[in-house]
């Protein structure tokens, strides 16, 4: 085994009690393909997920319906493990708050934390929103609502421990100041260290476990449960806990959790002594005309009802090609089925269509051998070489959509080669020879086409490279990881497919048989303009 430390993604984990709707998925399906890049370009990669369990909502919501809470939790995760499948998420593990592995941790912590005098116990008056279970200062509030929900808030007196938060205030700054990777993309950094440009508080992490007791108890002090935000924070260490994973290289995060990510987060480490998180990358929304998709505004979208319709490809596209990490985007169907057209069905699909089927005409059914070059032969092949850099450097600035995009420059490139070369032309005055060249080039760039998305729509790319004849074995395209009964990581499947899928210009072997297909994405017929 390598000692190198894999590449450790994770996303926050969701409320179990919420329904999965397009938000949750497209964080996991973010996370998802930069771990499928990381592990195609072949670094080790541990990829986190999980559901966020304690907390006065769920306790409230399992008391309804005559269970109990960890009962009703039981039920509840299912919902969100069945979509990260359906989705074709390559998730290595998923965490749940009320797992032992994770509570034992919790406890850990907090006794390490009052080990090291970072924890003291106070009487204590705040402005609480019960909705969101948190205390806000006078200043937060606003006409007295929540600031984040807009709910009001209610005046609440109880005796609690507090995490000396404003301990770290200076160290923080200082930290994210000498990291510029560290919060990302720039106008989330900024936002934090304005908020760090007023005094920190300490933070309250206890709830009294007569007010609420579905939660972890305080290690110390039985009469109180912890806080569900540090609780809940502390799950990308638990779940690594014996392995060498932490620090984790990107926690993944919708721009909603900043604060807790980026100032709680950051400061508990600190106190505990442990290494920092390379990267905080905080995504924007998911709107519905103004607001923010959600389930307490009451406009969610729910992904699988999508996916039944357009395909999970196709679903999984639109969604990393229409947001720019980091800014909101508003969802839109119409928009879905426009991209599925154009890009997928249009010009991949198509075009692929177009090179299958004249291979079998004019070249029996196998990728012919190069024969000669001209101007336009070399220019796509430039075309090729420089869109696996820019493809390869846009996942790495985590822009997905830039790395879809200029893949998809490559592809219609390919299209207008097609309509120059015209083999269908010069098949007919110098027969096999004549259009070798073509139909090699033009094959080849679809197979790096493929590879190239292969994180973004696993499966039609997995179907894409077993019609260009160079992935035999779908285990070998699908990195859930491929594991033997004893957890160790097993060889690919075949040598030679590993090296067609190369993310490099000219990897097709000549002579490999092509296998046509049907329309790989099948156009979808609008009948409304809404
Ligand atoms: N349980 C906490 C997170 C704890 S992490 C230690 C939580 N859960 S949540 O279920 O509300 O999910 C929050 C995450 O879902 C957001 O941070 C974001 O990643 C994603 N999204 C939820 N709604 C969203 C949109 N409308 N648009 C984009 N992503 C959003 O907060």
């Amino acid at each position: 085994m390598s000692s190198a430390r894999p590449f450790y993604v994770t996303t926050p984990i969701y409320y179990v009690n919420d329904e999965p709707h397009v938000g949750h998925a497209y964080t996991t399906i973010l996370a998802d393909v930069f771990a499928r890049h990381h592990r195609i370009h072949g670094g080790a990669v541990h990829f986190l997920t999980g559901t966020d369990e304690h907390g006065q909502k769920v306790q409230e919501a399992a008391q309804k319906r005559g269970l109990t809470p960890l009962q009703h939790c039981d039920e509840l995760v299912e919902r969100f493990r069945a979509l990260w499948v359906r989705l074709q998420v390559s998730n290595d593990d998923f965490i749940r708050t009320t797992e032992p592995r994770h509570e034992k941790v919790v406890a850990e912590f907090l006794i390490e934390l009052q080990a090291r005098g970072e924890i003291y116990r106070e009487r204590y008056e705040g402005l609480y929103c019960t909705p969101d279970e948190r205390f806000w200062t006078a200043k937060d509030v606003v006409d007295g609502n929540c600031p984040l929900c807009g709910r009001p808030v209610v005046t609440l007196t109880e005796e609690n421990y507090f995490f000396r938060m404003s301990r770290h205030q200076e160290w923080l700054v200082d930290y994210i100041k000498t990291h510029p990777e560290f919060i990302q993309p720039k106008t989330r950094r900024n936002e934090v260290l304005g908020f760090l440009e007023k005094p920190l508080g300490d933070l309250c992490i206890s709830r009294p476990a007569a007010r609420l007791h579905w939660g972890i108890p305080i290690p110390f002090d039985s009469e109180y449960v912890t806080y569900v935000w540090v609780d809940a924070l502390v799950n990308y260490v638990s779940a690594v806990r014996e392995t060498e994973f932490w620090p984790a290289s990107l926690h993944l995060i919708g721009k909603d959790i900043l604060t807790t990510h980026c100032v709680y987060w950051p400061t508990l480490l600190h106190a505990l002594g442990l290494p920092m998180p390379e990267t905080i990358l905080a995504h924007g929304w998911w709107l519905q005309g103004e607001s923010k998709m959600s389930k307490s505004v009451g406009n969610v979208v729910k992904p699988l009802a999508l996916v039944d319709l357009y395909g999970v490809d196709a679903f999984r596209y639109y969604l990393m090609r229409d947001m720019v990490v980091g800014q909101d985007a508003e969802f839109s169907e119409k928009h879905l089925v426009q991209r599925l057209n154009s890009d997928l069905a249009n010009d991949l699909g198509n075009c692929l269509n177009r090179v299958e089927r004249m291979i079998g005409t004019y070249a029996e059914g196998r990728a012919p051998e190069v024969r000669g070059e001209d101007d336009a032969d070399r220019e796509l092949a430039q075309t090729g070489k420089r869109t696996v850099v820019a493809a390869q450097e846009a996942m790495l600035a985590r822009r997905p959509h830039e790395a879809i995009e200029a893949t998809l420059q490559l592809v219609r490139a390919t299209n207008r080669y097609l309509e120059l070369k015209a083999p269908w032309k010069a098949f007919k005055t110098d027969g096999p020879t004549g259009v070798a060249t073509a139909l090699w080039t033009s094959a080849e760039a679809l197979r790096l086409a493929a590879v190239l998305l292969a994180p973004v729509i696993p499966a039609k790319s997995g179907e894409m490279l077993s019609r260009l004849g160079v992935a035999d074995s779908p285990e070998v395209w699908f990195p859930r990881p491929i594991v033997d009964d004893e957890g160790g990581a097993l060889p690919p499947a075949n040598e030679t497919a590993q090296g067609a899928l190369a993310a490099t210009w000219g990897a097709l072997p000549p002579g490999t048989e092509i296998r046509p297909g049907a329309a790989l994405f099948p156009r979808v017929e609008t009948t409304t303009e809404s």
